[in-house]
């Protein structure tokens, strides 16, 4: 798994936390709504309902969508949560994780803090967040 450095995490939530304030907030922000739905409307379509890949869309990719429920054990037992942040965001641009599109637009919303691994703490939104805990819970 290609891992993604804090410090380059941190400049890509930087700037998103600065872009956000030029969009239309409105039409996408909705605090309510938790990790697992958050999950069912934008990723069950390929990683399937429970996360463990296979999902309707699955065959018109390339490539496959990743098992999320191993992450951790693709990871050496651990959950590596700056990472897994970091690649929803999609920071690396389109295309840089293959078929893996960019939830860059899912930070339109409230911001809540969120502590990297090396205790740095950056303002990040809240659905992301949200996200990244629902699929650390389903781990395996
Ligand atoms: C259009 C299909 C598609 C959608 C929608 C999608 N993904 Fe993915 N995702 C992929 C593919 C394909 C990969 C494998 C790409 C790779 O490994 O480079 C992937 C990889 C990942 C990875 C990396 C897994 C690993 O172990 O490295 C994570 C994390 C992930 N997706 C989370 C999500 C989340 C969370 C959502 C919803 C916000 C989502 N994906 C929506 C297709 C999708």
């Amino acid at each position: 798994m290609k891992t993604i450095t804090t410090e380059a995490l941190v400049l890509a939530l930087a700037a998103m936390a600065g872009l956000a304030g030029c969009v239309d907030e409105t039409a996408r922000r909705d605090d309510s709504k938790s990790g697992s739905m958050l999950f069912a409307e934008n990723c069950a379509a390929c990683h399937g309902a429970n996360a463990r890949g296979h999902g309707d869309a699955e065959s018109g990719l390339e490539q496959a969508p990743a098992d999320l429920t191993l992450i951790s054990e693709r990871n050496g037992g651990t959950f590596p949560a700056d990472d897994v942040l970091a690649k929803v965001h999609g920071y690396g641009g389109p295309g840089h994780f293959g078929d893996m599109p960019d939830f860059e637009d899912i930070g339109a919303g409230k911001k809540v803090m969120w502590e990297t691994q090396n205790g740095q703490k950056i303002a990040t939104p809240r659905a992301l967040v949200e996200i990244v805990g629902y699929l650390e819970g389903l781990q395996r």
